[in-house]
C-alpha cells in the first residue's frame, strides 16, 4: 500500500536534501566539541556552527549573530523565556490560539504570580490586535504570540501586535513553529524581541534542535536558567555574562545544527515563496475537495491568504479518530488526530472537546497525493 505523510505540522517529512549527508559526514569525520577542542577539526566545525547563526539572522531580520540561541526545541525556547523573563507580580498577554509550549509554561508560571490574558481570537483563529492593546496593564511585561496555529495554520498579526509592544516598551515574544522558513518572518520590522523556533518542522532539518533569537534586552533581562559548562570563561563558577554563552551550557547538539545547516542552505537555493505556494496549492486543493464530503467542515480560514498549509477538518457525522484511523490503515495516509496539543485553540475553533482531523502538507506532497487522499475519503465517508 502507499504511504501518503500529511502530518507535516508535527514534523516534516521529507527533510531538506543534504540535511542527512551533512549530519552521517559530521558523524563519521568527527562531531568534535567547539568551544573546548584546540584543534583544526573543531576550528572547523566551530566555523559551520557560526554560519548557521548567521544564515539563521539573515533567515529572520535580524543583525546579531551572537544573539542567536541554539536550545533541543522551541519549547526549550519558549520555557527558558517565560520562566526566565517574568518575575512573579508581572502581566502577560497572550493569544486563545496558543500550543501547549506557550500555555504550560504560562500556567505554571501563574502559580508562582504571574498572571496572564489570553485574548479571544475569532472562530476562524484570526486576532484583532486591538483585543491585545485593551489587555495591557500597567505591569505588562510581555506579549507570547504563535506567529501561525498549528491547528488550523492561521496567521496571527505578529507585525501589529508588534507595533503596540513597540509602543508601549513591551517584550514581543513570538513562537515561529508552523512559520518558520516556509514564510518570512522579519524580526526587527515586527518589533520582535525574542524569536523561537524549531528545527524539525517547516525549516526542514532534524528533531533535537532549536532555538531563539534575542533582543539585547531580552538577553539581558532573562536568567538562565541552566548553567554548566561553556568552555569559556572557566575560571567563573558563575555563567559568562556575554552570548551566546550566557544561555548554552553544556556539549552543543552539533549534529542537530550542522542538520539545520544544511536545510538552511537548502531554503537559499529556494525560490522565495515558491515552498509556501506549492504547499499552499495542495491544502486549498484539499479543503475545496473536502467541503463535497458530507458532514465534513474545514476550520479556520476560507481562503489561501494569511495562512499555512494546515488543513483542519471536524468531521460531523462521523468519529474523527475513525476517519483518521481507517485513513491510515486501509488508506496509507498519514495524519493527526484530537487536540493537537492545543486545547484552548479548539475552544476558539469550536471543535472541543472531539478535535479534527488534521491535513498538514509539505515541499514533498503532490497534487496525486491529495486527490487520492480525498478519494479514500469519499469511500470512508460514504462506509464503503
Ligand atoms: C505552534 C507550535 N509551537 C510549539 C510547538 C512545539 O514544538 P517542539 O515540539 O519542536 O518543541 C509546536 C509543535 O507542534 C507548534 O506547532
Amino acid at each position: 500500500m502507499e504511504r501518503i505523510y500529511f502530518d507535516n505540522g508535527s514534523t516534516s517529512f521529507p527533510k531538506a536534501p543534504g540535511v542527512s549527508d551533512a549530519v552521517r559526514a559530521l558523524l563519521d569525520n568527527g562531531a568534535f566539541n567547539i568551544n573546548r577542542g584546540g584543534y583544526e577539526e573543531a576550528y572547523a566545525i566551530s566555523g559551520q556552527v557560526l554560519e548557521t547563526r548567521q544564515m539563521l539572522c539573515s533567515l529572520f531580520g535580524f543583525h546579531k549573530f551572537k544573539n542567536v540561541v541554539f536550545t533541543p526545541s522551541i519549547t526549550y525556547s519558549l520555557n527558558y523565556l517565560i520562566k526566565g523573563f517574568l518575575k512573579p507580580g508581572d502581566h502577560v498577554i497572550t493569544s486563545s490560539m496558543e500550543h501547549n509550549a506557550v500555555m504550560r509554561p504560562l500556567v505554571q508560571m501563574e502559580k508562582q504570580g504571574v498572571a496572564f490574558d489570553a485574548v479571544p481570537c475569532a472562530g476562524d483563529g484570526t486576532l484583532d490586535p486591538a483585543l491585545v492593546e485593551k489587555c495591557i496593564r500597567p505591569n505588562t511585561k510581555a506579549v507570547v504570540l504563535t506567529a501561525a496555529s498549528n491547528v488550523c495554520g492561521t496567521f496571527l498579526p505578529i507585525a501589529e501586535v508588534g507595533r503596540i509592544c513597540r509602543d508601549h516598551g513591551i517584550a514581543f515574544i513570538v513562537d515561529s513553529a508552523q512559520k518558520a522558513g516556509t514564510f518570512p518572518i522579519h524580526m526587527e520590522e515586527c518589533g520582535i524581541d525574542a524569536l523561537c523556533f524549531t528545527g524539525h518542522k517547516s525549516l526542514l532539518g532534524p528533531q533535537g534542535i532549536g532555538g531563539m533569537l534575542l533582543s539585547d534586552r531580552m538577553a539581558k533581562e532573562t536568567t538562565p536558567l541552566i548553567a554548566g559548562g561553556t568552555g569559556s570563561a572557566s575560571h567563573l563558577e558563575e555563567m559568562p555574562s556575554f552570548m551566546p554563552d550566557r544561555f548554552e551550557a553544556g556539549t552543543m547538539n552539533l549534529p542537530g545544527i550542522i542538520g539545520l545547516r544544511a536545510a538552511l542552505l537548502y531554503h537559499q537555493s529556494q525560490e522565495p515563496g515558491a515552498i509556501a505556494q506549492k504547499e499552499l496549492d495542495l491544502a486549498m486543493r484539499f479543503r475545496e475537495g473536502v467541503l463535497e464530503l458530507p458532514g465534513a467542515r474545514p476550520v479556520g480560514l476560507s481562503g489561501r491568504e494569511g495562512r499555512a498549509a494546515i488543513v483542519s477538518v471536524d468531521f460531523k457525522n462521523d468519529d474523527n479518530a475513525r476517519i483518521a484511523f481507517e485513513l491510515e490503515q486501509g488508506y496509507g495516509v498519514m495524519t493527526r488526530v484530537g487536540l493537537h496539543c492545543a486545547p484552548r485553540a479548539h475552544q476558539t475553533l469550536g471543535t472541543y472537546p472531539e478535535g479534527t482531523v488534521r491535513f498538514s502538507f509539505g515541499h514533498g506532497n503532490t497534487k496525486a497525493e491529495v486527490d487520492y487522499c480525498l478519494d479514500a475519503l469519499r469511500r470512508i465517508c460514504a462506509g464503503k
